[in-house]
């Protein structure tokens, strides 16, 4: 009795202090597990280390300045997706504990998308779409009911946000100013002229990286009686993006995006619109998911977002976007845009030191662009200088027009009678331009590489176009 007494506070004592450490240790692994920041984020990147067959036979890990066509995959994104698939079971289809808790978890990542993007679960609905552009196609087929339906977009568009709407309905435009700009006084102009049902413009451009005010939009396109659907592609992994302007007109009514370019390449997408615009329509797309009942002769649909998502879903592709738009939150938005604009400036900078330079855009005041800037050399061809990058040095570029054609042309300077007669060319004799693309794990040692390479690729691809192709202007 007497020594239990006397062991009994030195167990309690001992315990509390196992405890203590213990889950002083557990905070610490937690901590180390994720706390995903600008500085540590490139540690939890898959692939930068990964040796890679250069074209002209040597090996090296690829410098990745191509992240507004894609971006590589969070090691993170990977495990989640990985860990799902141990209880992966058919979405809204099954009975079995599985189907229940990947349906679960399929849809309570739309809440998360909702919230990610400042949108009222009151108002707005989610449907997923496998990027961008399928789930612009989808809204085109959705909400253009006849081909006099006018949209209004811009000429700093990507392709995807200018073909289905010219597939479905009637489309006029913004110009853009000297500098590719977005002119808003043209929106407004072109809002009092027309009968615009729809708005539909990006929030930041994938050829200057260029951020659209799209709640100015917004609000220009309300007083016209029109809705604001906005392309996001550019700007979910860019800048904190809210659907919410400061009053209610300055609201975006549709927001599309990929989780490609965020870090989570699964194929996974989504679209937040206004519930009523949503149920109100239905998209060009039927089958299984999309039904409530289905008779001989009839079929009653399914409400959204389940008559926008015909098809088993692709559950990786949501499992990975939902995660991505944690790690993303985690780093935050404030470093995100501050590392994208040291490392902006540093390769304009360093761009402007290089004889012959052409920086498109504004190249004075970089604060209203994302990570993109775009450029030419006068006296080289851009194809083979991005070639020389590639096959030489590792670099991955983009050349071209960027899917982003009328846009890259007014850059260019080119009218469009002369586009035409480059119809018929190969890529080196078409215009096009360089593009570097940054992402959040890029870093300014990347910059300096290139910067340090460019003036002997340069000269490398000189010396190709004089020994093969003869271009007598080196920019076509
Ligand atoms: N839209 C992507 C890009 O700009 C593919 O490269």
């Amino acid at each position: 009795m007497k020594n239990r007494r006397k062991t009994l506070p030195l167990l309690i004592v001992m315990s509390m202090v196992f405890c203590m450490l213990s889950a002083c240790a557990q905070s610490t692994s937690s901590a180390e597990e994720s706390g995903y920041t600008i500085d540590n984020i490139r540690d939890y990147v898959v692939g930068l280390d990964t040796e890679m067959e250069l074209g002209n036979g040597g090996k090296k890990a690829v410098t990745n300045f191509d992240n507004a066509a894609t971006t590589p995959a969070l090691k993170p994104v990977m495990d989640e997706v990985n860990t799902q698939m141990e209880k992966y079971g058919s979405i809204g289809r099954g009975f079995s504990p599985k189907s229940d808790y990947s349906t679960d978890l399929y849809n309570n990542t739309r809440d998360k998308i909702l919230e990610f993007v400042g949108a009222d679960p009151e108002t707005y609905t989610v449907f997923y779409v496998s990027n961008t552009t399928d789930g612009l196609n989808k809204l085109a087929s959705a909400l253009i009911e006849k081909k006099s339906d006018v949209v209004l977009t811009t000429r700093i568009e990507h392709h995807s946000n200018d073909l289905p709407w010219r597939e479905a309905g009637t489309v006029i435009y913004a110009e853009v100013d000297d500098q590719g700009r977005v002119m808003y006084d043209e929106i407004e102009k072109q809002l009092k002229n027309n009968k615009v049902k729809y708005v539909s413009v990006t929030a930041a451009s994938n050829v200057t990286g260029y951020v659209t005010d799209v709640h100015r939009i917004a609000k220009l396109a309300h007083k016209y009686g029109a809705k604001i659907i906005v392309d996001g592609a550019q700007i979910v992994a860019h800048r904190k993006f809210s659907m919410l302007g400061e009053s209610k007109d300055e609201n975006i009514d549709f927001f599309v995006f990929s989780a490609h370019k965020m870090y989570a390449p699964y194929g996974g997408g989504a679209v937040v619109g206004l519930t009523d615009e949503l149920m109100s329509h239905m998209p060009k797309f039927y089958g299984g998911g999309t039904i409530h009942i289905v008779g001989d002769e009839w079929v009653e649909y399914a409400e959204a977002p389940k008559s926008y998502e015909a098809g088993s879903p692709n559950y990786p592709g949501v499992i990975s976007l939902g995660k991505a738009i944690d790690i993303l939150q985690e780093v935050g938005f404030d470093d995100i845009e501050k590392h994208e604009k040291a490392l902006n400036q540093r390769l304009v900078d360093g761009l402007k030191k290089i004889d012959n330079s052409i920086i498109y855009g504004d190249s004075e005041d970089l604060s209203d662009r994302v990570g993109v800037i775009t450029f030419n050399f006068s006296d080289v061809n851009s194809h083979l200088v991005a070639e020389e990058l590639s096959n030489r040095y590792g670099i991955a570029t983009r050349r071209g027009a960027f899917c982003a054609n009328p846009y890259v042309w007014r850059l260019y300077g080119l009218s469009d009678e002369e586009v035409r007669n480059f119809a018929e060319c190969s890529d080196v004799n078409t215009p096009g331009m360089i593009r570097v693309s940054f992402g959040i794990y890029n870093t300014e040692e990347e910059v300096d590489y290139l910067l340090k390479v460019l003036p002997e690729a340069i000269k490398q691809a000189k010396k190709t176009n004089e020994e093969n192709f003869g271009l007598a202007n080196p920019l076509y």
